[in-house]
């Protein structure tokens, strides 16, 4: 790799962050120059063509956004690595889409950087034409729809920057409640085709003997009951985009028809003869396992292959449990302007208890108790007793310390809660580490494919999940664990070590 002669263009206003970072990558030989304005960064853009340009997402006068804008206007094979403080749905979404290479958050971790580094590099040396985004309309209106600063949702984020703008078929799995549907509507909203119409059908809703006549039309006469011709929905969204939710739940035969529509762009109406040309883009969603079906002849294999061009995963709502609070704050926020609620705040007790409970039905879920407690809370705080019973079950079951914060003071979601107790037990056997940035850390490993330490992780994991849930008690532990206690401490005082 040619990474020594690399040019580095820092654009950021804080003096002190360029600098610093200005330092580092000096130190390991990289040409670096600096601009501690949007506007100033772009004149020594154009002048110097850096090989990488870092630019600061909030700063005064042209933000990071806009001075992003400017500098693919005039080179679209600029690499921007954009840098914040804030993950913010936005401007994840908004940053890949107008091409930013990649997204960075600070405090910088220098490895990340350096890997960047080496990306833009690679990229750099076998790719010279790169396809130009084109800024959309404004997506205002969905500004608010999508929470998630994690990790996890910063990636889904990128995903769909990046796939948006083709024609691509996309395929949205996750379970049950995890917001597939919605990032279906934010992939059409941020595609060339959001000028055109966006038609979604819950395949699993309709019955099976109406599905083929929803997607596909009739004509007059085809069958009992159809009175008249009527168009189906690929036929009405033409020049649009089509959600088919639900797809794992769609018969085979009419499994059949959807992929001559993929092949050949074109639809029968039921009954009829005549082939219709239609030219829409497909987006699906299922919670179910394609491959598994597949394996098991319950689902066409040349089709699953079709839509599996692009795929999203969204993460369980437990994987991401940073983004609880932002999403409760959400929920509440929007309670509020709908006039139906007064609720602005949890209790810390009810913070700590939300960001743990392992949330089966992911985002919905959490929606349904938010909603529910709000309705119940009768001032402006929800407190433990406004939540559902089957949370509180969970608590008692797994021996949670609902009192943790000892009544102490309520806080605004995005704030910080006060720790319970047996957070801070486990934060003694790992350091910094909770039980969720294993997971985190996990699934990074996975993401990147490098299965070292992964069996490590995990058992790590699951001793610090069970500890907290036992407070601390190791005899417990042990035996939900199935392994003796005194392989239950070694393995505490080996992680200890570690961390
Ligand atoms: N990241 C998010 N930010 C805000 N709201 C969200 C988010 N994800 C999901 N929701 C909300 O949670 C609810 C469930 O989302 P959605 O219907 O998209 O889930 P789904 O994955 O399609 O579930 P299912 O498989 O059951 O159909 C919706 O009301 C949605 O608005
Ligand atoms: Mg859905």
């Amino acid at each position: 790799m040619n990474e020594k002669s690399a040019k580095i263009l820092i654009i950021d206003d804080d003096d002190e962050i360029r600098y610093s970072l200005a330092r580092v990558l000096q130190r390991r030989d990289f040409e670096v120059i600096e601009a501690g304005s949007g506007e100033d960064g772009i004149k020594v853009a154009v002048k110097e063509i850096p090989d990488i340009i870092f630019l600061d997402n909030r700063m005064g006068g042209m933000s990071g956004l806009e001075t992003l804008q400017h500098l693919m206007g005039e080179r679209d094979s600029f690499h921007v690595i954009m840098m914040t403080a804030y993950g913010t749905t936005q401007t994840a979404i908004e940053a890949m889409k107008f091409g930013a290479f990649d997204y960075i958050m600070k405090p910088f971790d220098m490895d990340k950087v350096l890997s960047l580094i080496d990306a833009v590099m690679e990229a750099k040396a076998d790719r010279e034409s790169t396809e130009d985004y084109e800024p959309l309309l404004n997506s205002d209106d969905y500004k608010e729809g999508i929470v998630g600063s994690s990790q996890p949702m910063q990636e889904v984020f990128k995903q769909i920057g990046q796939l948006a703008a083709s024609e691509v078929t996309i395929l949205i799995t996750g379970e049950s409640g995890t917001g597939k549907e919605l990032i279906a509507k934010a992939v059409y909203q941020h595609s060339l085709r959001s000028g055109g119409p966006y038609i979604a059908v819950n395949c699993a809703a309709i019955p099976e003997n109406l599905i083929e006549s929803e997607l596909f039309g009739h004509e007059k006469g085809s069958f009992t009951g159809a009175a008249q011709m009527r168009k189906g929905k690929f036929e009405l969204c033409d020049g649009g985009t089509i959600f088919l939710d639900e797809i794992g739940d769609m018969e085979l035969s009419t499994q059949t028809k959807v992929l001559r529509v993929l092949q050949e762009g074109e639809i029968q109406r039921v009954g009829g003869s005549d082939t219709i040309k239609v030219n829409v883009r497909l987006v699906a969603a299922t919670n179910k396992n394609l491959e598994k079906m597949v394996g098991k002849k319950a689902f066409r294999e040349d089709l699953y292959y079709r839509l599996n061009v692009a795929r999203i995963r969204l993460p369980n709502l437990h994987e991401r449990s940073d983004d609880i609070p932002e999403l409760i704050d959400f929920m509440l926020q929007r309670l509020v302007k709908q006039n139906k609620g007064k609720v602005k705040r949890i209790s810390s007790d009810v913070h700590n208890l939300l960001k743990r409970y392992p949330w089966p039905g992911n985002v919905r879920e959490l929606e349904n108790v938010v909603n529910r407690a709000s309705v119940i809370a009768q001032g402006d705080t929800i407190l433990l007793k406004d939540l559902p019973p089957e949370i509180h079950e969970w608590a008692t079951k797994n021996h949670i310390d609902l009192r943790s914060g000892n009544g102490g003071p309520s806080t605004d979601v995005g704030g910080f809660a006060a720790k319970s107790s047996d957070e801070v037990i486990v934060e003694s056997i790992s350091g910094s580490n909770t039980t969720q940035s294993a997971y985190d850390q996990l699934y990074t490993n996975l993401r990147s494919e490098n299965a070292e330490g992964i069996l490590g992780l995990i058992e790590k994991a699951m001793i610090e999940r069970s500890l907290t849930e036992t407070g601390g008690n190791q005899v417990k532990t042990a035996a939900i664990l199935g392994i003796t206690r005194a392989t239950l401490r070694k393995r505490i005082e080996l992680y200890k070590e570690e961390a």
